[in-house]
């Protein structure tokens, strides 16, 4: 399993404990965040999963993702999109922060 810490846009913190291979928009779910609109179901193509990531072994943007998040007016050096980033061991400790809504 992987530690994940999540905060939401109140400010409220919970670590869980997900398995590998969950994508962090779908560990953000379960964990009975309902904030996160991911409107797309994660094909990447919403922007509405839009988080702040911290931590080791994060992978790089793809250039969608990338794209997408240009249409974020709340874009920070840190923004990912949630549905993107699928939980490895690397990962352990991550911590994100759902992003305002836009
Ligand atoms: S859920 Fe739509 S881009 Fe992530």
């Amino acid at each position: 399993m992987v530690s994940v810490t999540i905060i939401d846009r109140a400010g409220r913190e919970e670590t869980v404990e997900a398995a590998p291979g969950l994508s962090v928009m779908e560990t953000i779910r379960q964990a009975g965040f309902d904030e996160l609109e991911a409107m797309c179901g994660g094909s990447c193509s919403c922007a509405t999963c839009h988080v702040y990531a911290q931590g080791e072994g994060l992978v790089p943007l793809s250039a969608d993702e990338d794209d997408l998040l240009d249409s974020s007016d709340h874009r920070r050096a840190d923004s990912r999109l949630s549905c993107q980033i699928r939980l490895s061991a690397a990962l352990e400790g991550l911590r994100v922060t759902i992003a305002p809504e836009d």
